[in-house]
């Protein structure tokens, strides 16, 4: 625990909040931003309806009950406010789909107004506040639909026994299971006691005890303060195995072991991001495996994330996904976007910090693959997003940030801290990225205060190296800026002279020389495929390979979205089993797309869906249901 005590000395009592949160004393963030003048005000969150200028939230006590017969979390949540001004009588909270039962404080009953949903933000509740006091409770119970909730039944779980909830609260769905200032620039402490069926345990993204007895009522605490979207529970006949001193996996037993060895990194990779980066400040780091259907490949839930199975292959080649939601525990957990516009601050950082753990505990050449796809992702995304959609400081005003997910803040936010690791050298850039952490730790900032601190460190100590010029064109303008670094991989030239060589038809496909192969080779290899094969190529291919039958899932979706492009018929089986037993979106979403282009891939995708659709998360149902309709 020591390794703490200069991330809690530098936690503020409270975080100062929209609008506009200054850059520095005399000029407003809103115009600090040369390159923006597109009117939107730096530092204010569109996506949240909460008053914390006002009237912070800064605790949170929540005591709720799941009730997995009708599908609902109800009992109370107490919020500790601080008032910013004397005059500040109205607390301004996000709530989504939820029914308000009261609102009290002091025993006494609150008024309250709850205002019009919007469809994509839910409604304001504002609450009259009394005179005295620093507290409010709220009792209220969520909706079966609540958009950050899914509730499966035994059946959608591996061991077929139980029921299994989860929430999932990036980037705008806490509210649709807690009333609360719904922001990132909002950060809770919290505790909570969860009352769930007594064979069942309960976790949280908050100190959690594995040796806690099984009675159907968990306590947790969170002493870190928190952003609303780094909330999180899971409820389902779950068990604990340790990795290392300070990590472990929850899991349901079915896939407990399985989990625990191919995560069997997690422990070296801690240690590996403490060593460059500075001490991890969360006490442990455990995974949670969910069931398939989780929407994302993985969630930072602090000291807690929440992992997707389909990343379980039994080699370790997609622990990426680890490496990545660990280093959120420093880039994003710890220094948090200020609002959705500033999301690269979270996944540019940690992508570029996924590369440089990978780099460390698997060698420059994993390394170099992985960003190499990376880029390749970047590259497509690139060709296909209108301009606006692929500057990294956003423009999100109207806009529901679930539909504006690409790789954009991802790989090109990584890029460019890549290029600024290269002008200055990579110890020098550590050191930066060091510093930075512990600077802002707990703290959430804007791309503007990015900016200026790295106008008074970097720029300021390289000014030969560095120019603002291009820094803005890397934040503010749209594809990638010329001569940006360009990753490689030697390791990837045999696996296009391969292709090369079954394409002109100098080999057949048995004759490729494909024993060493890693699974990043052979994704290079099918994601580099022209786009239109034949029938007879794709039958040679599958024959030699066994793509359709590839238990890889990574694997298995390059070659189905080959198959879907070709209308190669003997893969849809396994296409219709892929979409129906998996809900990750980044995995189906572009198969119903590509499949949507055709009257018959459309017909087929509309089966898959239908059948799909009562275990798919609220989030997938959303993402998807526009191919098929
Ligand atoms: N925090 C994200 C997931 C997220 C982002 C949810 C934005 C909602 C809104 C998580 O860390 C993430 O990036 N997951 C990726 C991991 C991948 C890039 C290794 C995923 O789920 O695919
Ligand atoms: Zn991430």
């Amino acid at each position: 625990m020591k390794n703490l005590a200069w991330l809690l000395t530098t936690i503020p009592l409270f975080t100062a909040c929209s609008p506009a949160p200054e850059t520095d004393s005399s000029v407003p963030a809103a115009e600090a931003t040369a390159a923006d003048n597109s009117g939107i005000q730096a530092g204010v969150d569109y996506h949240s309806f909460s008053n914390p200028a006002e009237v912070t939230v800064t605790h949170l006590d929540l005591d709720l009950t799941a009730d997995f017969a009708a599908s609902v979390l109800s009992g109370s949540a107490t919020l500790t406010y601080q008032k910013q001004t004397a005059q500040a009588d109205t607390l301004i909270v996000d709530t989504r789909d939820l029914n308000i039962q009261s609102v009290t404080a002091n025993g006494e009953t609150l008024d309250y107004q709850l205002q019009p949903a919007d469809p994509e933000l839910g409604a304001a509740l504002e609450i009259d506040l009394p005179e005295r006091g620093n507290k409010v409770t709220i009792e209220y119970a969520t909706s079966p639909q609540a958009s950050g909730v899914q509730w499966l039944t035994p059946s959608q779980t591996a061991g077929k026994e139980h029921p299994f909830l989860f929430t999932q609260a990036q980037a705008v769905h806490a509210r649709s299971f807690i009333p609360l200032q719904d922001s990132p620039q909002v950060r809770v402490t919290y505790n909570a006691t969860i009352h769930t069926p007594e064979a069942l345990l309960a976790v949280m993204s908050a100190a959690n005890d594995p040796d806690t007895e099984r009675d159907g009522e968990y306590d947790f605490t969170m002493p870190q303060p928190v952003p609303s979207y780094l909330i999180a529970l899971a409820i389902g006949d779950l068990q604990f195995k340790p990795m290392g001193e300070r990590t472990g996996v929850y899991a349901e037993p079915a896939l407990l072991d399985a989990a625990a060895e191919e995560f069997a990194d997690t422990e070296s990779m801690l240690e590996a991001t403490e060593e460059t980066y500075g001490p991890y400040g969360w006490d442990r780091y455990d995974l949670l495996i969910l069931p398939p259907s989780f929407p994302f490949g993985g969630m930072e839930n602090p000291r807690l994330s929440f992992i997707t199975p389909t990343v379980i292959a039994g080699d370790k080649s997609l622990v990426s996904l680890i490496a990545h939601e660990l280093a959120h525990s420093w880039s994003g957990n710890t220094v948090t976007n200020a609002t959705w516009r500033d999301l690269w601050l979270n996944e540019g950082f940690t992508t570029y910090l996924t590369y440089r753990i990978m780099e460390m505990i698997y060698g420059h050449d994993r390394y170099r693959m992985e960003a190499v796809l990376g880029y390749q992702d970047l590259q497509e995304d690139i060709a296909a997003l209108p301009a606006n959609d692929q500057i990294l400081a956003i423009d999100l005003r109207g806009r529901n940030p679930d539909d504006v997910f690409s790789d954009i803040p991802y790989e090109k936010g990584a890029l460019f801290l890549r290029e600024l690791e290269q002008k200055v050298g990579r110890e020098n850039f550590d050191q930066f990225l060091l510093n930075y952490f512990k600077h802002f730790a707990f703290k959430s900032i804007t791309t503007d205060e990015f900016i200026a601190y790295l106008n008074d460190t970097l720029l300021a100590e390289y000014p030969d190296k560095l120019d603002s010029e291009r820094i803005d064109q890397w934040i503010f303008k749209p594809g990638i800026p010329a001569d940006a670094p360009m990753p490689t991989s030697d390791a990837f030239s045999i696996v296009d002279q391969a292709r090369q060589d079954w394409l002109s038809g100098e080999k057949s496909a048995t004759n490729i020389d494909t024993a060493q192969w890693t699974v990043h080779q052979w994704l290079y290899f099918l994601n580099n495929m022209p786009e239109e094969l034949s029938d007879k190529q794709l039958a040679e291919l599958d024959d030699a390979f066994g793509l359709t039958t590839s238990s890889n899932n990574e694997i298995a979706h390059s070659w189905l979205m080959i198959a879907v492009h070709n209308e190669y018929q003997p893969a849809y089986d396994r296409l219709y089993d892929y979409l129906v037993s998996i809900g990750r979106n980044k995995l189906v979403k572009p198969l119903y797309r590509e499949l949507s282009k055709t009257p018959q891939g459309k017909a087929f995708a509309q089966k898959a869906f239908a059948e799909a659709k009562p275990g798919y998360h609220p989030l997938t149902i959303k993402a998807n249901e526009g191919f098929v309709n």
